[in-house]
């Protein structure tokens, strides 16, 4: 081979190796784009007048748990009101009646408006939150509110979860590979409704083993 061809053939070896770095570095650039704050819109605990926490324990920055929970009661709400009223009666039950800090989830998801659903802001990222004993340590826990044990919630709501999680991934507060459970997987407990459970089944980070170690 002449030395001619062997330098053609390098800068077009160097070459494609360029492009393809290239163009899998924009790949990821739009990909982060989808998931920035601006896109998604979380409800902060001010708009629906939570009431303060009555202390904070921090969270390991990064979790390798997804619980999901659904709310039972309060039901299914539908409006911006309804949502914000079943919040803050979920605030008064977890603080007054359980005793616990604040509102025990992470995020909550509503079925408003008309089944687009809305995320609010629990106890938030950053913030061990009060809903499965063992686990609240090392995953961020979410309601679906409404009692989904017969029917599936809303698509938007589904979706909006899903955005969530991959929100969290995105900003390094889940870990890339976590693991996602219903909460009776890792208590005896009806939550998160047979229906919601049978659906978050079929999501790709769904796994049913788990090994439940308190603290
Ligand atoms: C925090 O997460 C990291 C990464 O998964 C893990 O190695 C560490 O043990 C965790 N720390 C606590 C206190 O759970
Ligand atoms: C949720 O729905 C199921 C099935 O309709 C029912 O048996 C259960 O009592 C409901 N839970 C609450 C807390 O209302
Ligand atoms: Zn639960």
């Amino acid at each position: 081979m002449n030395s001619k061809l062997l330098l053609v053939m390098a800068i077009f070896v160097a070459s494609a190796m360029v492009i393809m770095a290239e163009s899998s570095r924009s790949q990821k650039t739009t990909h982060h784009q989808e998931l920035t704050e601006t896109n998604l819109k979380i409800i902060k605990r001010s708009e629906w007048n939570a009431a303060k926490p009555i202390d904070k324990s921090p969270l390991n920055s990064s979790v390798p748990y997804v619980i999901v929970h659904h709310s039972a009661s309060p039901p299914a709400c539908y409006t911006r009101l309804a949502c914000q009223n079943a919040l803050r009666s979920m605030q008064r039950t977890h603080q007054l009646v359980n005793g616990w800090d604040d509102i025990g989830y992470n995020f909550l998801i509503g079925a408003d408006d008309d089944g687009d659903g809305e995320i609010y802001e629990g106890r938030g990222f950053g913030v061990k939150g009060a809903h499965a004993p063992g686990y609240n340590y090392r995953s961020i826990g979410i309601c679906l509110i409404g009692n989904w044990s017969e029917s599936v919630p809303p698509q938007g709501m589904l979706d909006k979860m899903k955005q969530l999680i991959n929100y969290g991934v995105e900003k390094g507060h889940i870990q890339r590979n976590y693991r996602l459970h219903g909460h009776r997987q890792v208590k005896a407990t009806e939550c998160p409704g047979k229906a919601l459970q049978a659906e978050i089944e079929k999501w790709e980070h769904f796994r049913r083993a788990s090994r439940a170690t308190k603290r």
